[in-house]
């Protein structure tokens, strides 16, 4: 039997930098995708899989993060005396209670290894979920759920896979894949962002981990990696032949938040996909191709 998967790490550190100057003095998860931020999104993935602990690993001028998942009174106040019962549940029925969420800093830049490396003695030992905010992935059924579940059937080490672009893999953790059995992969070897000409496959590894609490001792081996920093893909190759490790082809249309073109493409299909805009935004943009 797997132990239950009920902690998360969300790595929000990060500096943003491809989004300034939007993210000069805000949190790039706190931009908004149609009316939600990016970090909202991931919290409620969580949620959907049974997480019940949730880790944010911050920097500095991440306090917008915290105040976010925290109650507000003087708006909450305004709107009971405005009687607006709607945008109040709107800003309550997701909050978290107390204690469920967990915050500590990653107090040096030095990759999404050591990020996860600040969570540890807050995870301790048992099996985790890391998040990347900025992969929103659009679907039926939460992917971390789809992954949860895939978790108790396999054990150690799940993480998001999918196919792009054999010319992207210098933006990616990408694998060697071994034998697939539905839309599971087994990993046999993991490399951070290698160019193409000498990626091992075109399978990229997404912001999603179900990971095994060893990859902590494995990140303490783990020198800097690609880029300068502390890469988790290398303290997960590691682990390969010590846990069971597969990649989990997801059901969803990934997009990647972190990139611009990938924002506007996120904003628009999710707004298409809310039943209170879908009609109103179709027009719009019906509107918009006719002037291509
Ligand atoms: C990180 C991981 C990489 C993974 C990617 C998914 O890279 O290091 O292995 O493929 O997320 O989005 P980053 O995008 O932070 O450079």
């Amino acid at each position: 039997m797997t132990k239950k998967v009920r902690k998360a790490v969300f790595p929000v550190g990060g500096l943003g930098t491809r989004f300034l100057p939007a993210t000069k003095a805000m949190p790039k998860e706190m931009l908004p995708v149609v009316d939600k931020p990016l970090i909202q999104y991931a919290v409620e993935e969580a949620r959907a899989a049974g997480i019940e602990q949730f880790i944010f690993v911050t920097g500095r001028g991440k306090g917008a993060l915290e105040d976010h998942f925290d109650h507000s009174y003087e708006l909450e106040d305004t709107l009971r005396a405005k009687n607006k019962a709607e945008f109040l549940d709107g800003i309550h029925s997701w909050l978290p209670t107390m204690g469920e969420v967990v915050y500590t800093r990653q107090m040096q830049p030095n990759g999404l290894g050591h990020a996860v490396q600040c969570a540890r003695h807050i995870v301790g030992d048992e099996p985790f979920a890391v998040l990347l905010a900025d992969d929103l992935i659009l679907s039926k059924t939460a992917v971390l759920k789809q992954m949860v579940d895939a978790h108790a059937e396999v054990g150690g080490n799940v993480i998001a896979v999918m196919e792009v672009p054999h010319e992207h893999t210098k933006r990616y953790g990408v694998l060697t894949p071994g034998k697939q059995s539905g839309k599971t992969i087994e990993v046999k070897g993991l490399v951070e962002k290698p160019d193409p000409s000498v990626a091992p496959s075109n399978y990229a590894v997404i912001g999603r981990y179900i990971l095994d609490a060893s990859v902590f001792a494995e990140l303490d081996h783990v020198g800097k990696g690609a880029g300068g920093e502390i890469q988790l893909t290398d303290g997960l190759a590691r682990m390969i032949g010590k846990v069971p490790f597969h990649g989990f082809s997801f059901e969803g249309t990934r997009f990647d938040c972190g990139d611009k073109i990938g924002f506007l493409h996120a904003n628009m299909a999710f707004a298409l996909d809310r039943a209170d805009i879908r009609k109103e935004f179709a027009d719009v943009l019906r509107q918009v191709a006719g002037t291509l």
